[in-house]
């Protein structure tokens, strides 16, 4: 592993104590820690006391824990993911490369090109063996051999392998290396398929979206890089802090869903009112993504608070799913929990972390005025 901790990186780049105590709650509410404290010991009320031991196990991780190095590989994508990533917000992609990560290869963002940058991932794999995060990005093409996606002169299955074989853990991010995303879309003509449907003898997280949320990539790999561990997950291995809730469960127009006002057309007045999207297709209801909590660009707006309904592209079969811009003739009553749901449910209360991340967020911009 480096041999700097994170604490120290930190130091060494002039950033100061105080910075540091905010960036360790930046990262507890963004990883929806909810941790349950001595409550007696600290004489503080439950809610605080949690949010201060969490803060304190961040601290103390940032302070003892090695710069985790990092291999992010790259197949059938449009690199929006990492292009969504370059603009995350909590943690930033900048704090997490500077600060908790060692990026060593990303065939987008390392300076490097050629054969110069795949030797140093070869180095990489070398000197990190059994102790590397190995990110995917895009859908894995298995037909006729792989020949579909080759990089370097070989074929994404096995590049895939050969990363995988001394990765810690795996983290999928987007619906392309979770499900197999558009490349996947009937007829699948490359025979693609997500990471966790190939490599199954290592921990595979999938953060599904299209792109995904850029600070449940970032805060799922800083969970790990902190308590070498992963997060909760869900049935479709998605992280609980991230995915504990449907769209549907924090959705702004959720109070015109429950009073039955529902725009019919993208024009019309119920739309110019902001009123419920489901009958003009939105997939809120039965789509788990935090989308609704975190929002995009900073908190500023998702899908639906911008206008366009949910198509739900945190699920598998995304594409092939269909259905979207086809609302339902009657309002839904609640959809029926399925297996996955039902143990979703039981983690709602992660919802608090995402709470917590736009407090975090509101808080750090106040604090830097
Ligand atoms: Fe929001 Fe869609 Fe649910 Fe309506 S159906 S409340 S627009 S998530
Ligand atoms: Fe995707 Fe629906 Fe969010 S389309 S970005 S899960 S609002």
């Amino acid at each position: 592993m480096p041999e700097e901790t994170i604490a120290q990186g930190l130091k060494k780049q002039g950033v100061s104590r105080r910075d540091f105590l905010k960036l360790s709650g930046l990262l507890a509410a963004a990883m929806g820690l909810n941790i349950t404290p001595p409550v007696k010991a600290s004489g503080l009320p439950s809610k605080l006391a949690r949010g201060y031991q969490a803060n304190r196990a961040v601290l103390s991780a940032l302070e003892s824990k090695p710069r985790l190095p990092v291999i992010w590989l790259e197949f059938q994508d449009c690199a929006g993911c990492s292009e969504a990533i370059t603009r995350s917000d909590s943690p930033t992609l900048v704090n997490l490369v500077l600060n908790t990560l060692t990026i060593e290869y990303h065939e987008t963002l390392s300076a490097a090109a050629g054969f110069q940058i795949e030797q140093a991932k070869q180095d990489a794999m070398k000197k990190y063996a059994g102790q590397y995060i190995l990110v995917v990005e895009g859908s894995i093409p298995l037909d006729n051999n792989g020949v579909y996606c080759t990089v370097g002169g070989k074929t994404a299955l096995s590049l895939l392998q050969e990363a995988a074989a001394g990765a810690a853990a795996i983290i999928a991010t987007g619906n392309c290396a979770s499900f197999g995303g558009l490349p996947k879309a009937n007829p699948n003509p490359t025979g693609a398929k997500g990471v966790w449907q190939i490599i199954t003898d290592k921990p595979v997280v999938n953060i599904p979206g299209c792109p995904a949320i850029p600070e449940a990539t970032t805060g799922t790999i800083a969970h790990f890089a902190l308590f070498g561990a992963l997060p909760a997950l869900d049935g479709l291995h998605r992280p609980m802090p991230f995915y504990g809730n449907t769209v549907h469960d924090r959705c702004l127009r959720r109070p015109f869903y429950e009073a039955g006002k529902f725009a019919m057309s993208f024009d019309d007045e119920g739309a110019k009112q902001g009123w419920c999207l489901y009958k003009l297709g939105c997939k809120g209801p039965t789509t788990y993504n935090a989308c609704a909590s975190i929002k995009w660009d900073e908190g500023l707006s998702f899908p639906v608070q911008s206008g366009h309904p949910c198509l739900g592209c945190s699920e598998p079969d995304f594409w092939d799913g269909g259905g979207f811009y086809q609302g339902q003739s009657a309002p839904l009553e609640r959809p029926a929990v399925t297996a996955v749901g039902a143990a979703v449910a039981v983690g709602a209360a992660i919802g608090i972390g995402t709470t917590l991340v736009n407090q975090a967020k509101k808080k750090v911009k106040e604090g830097a005025k």
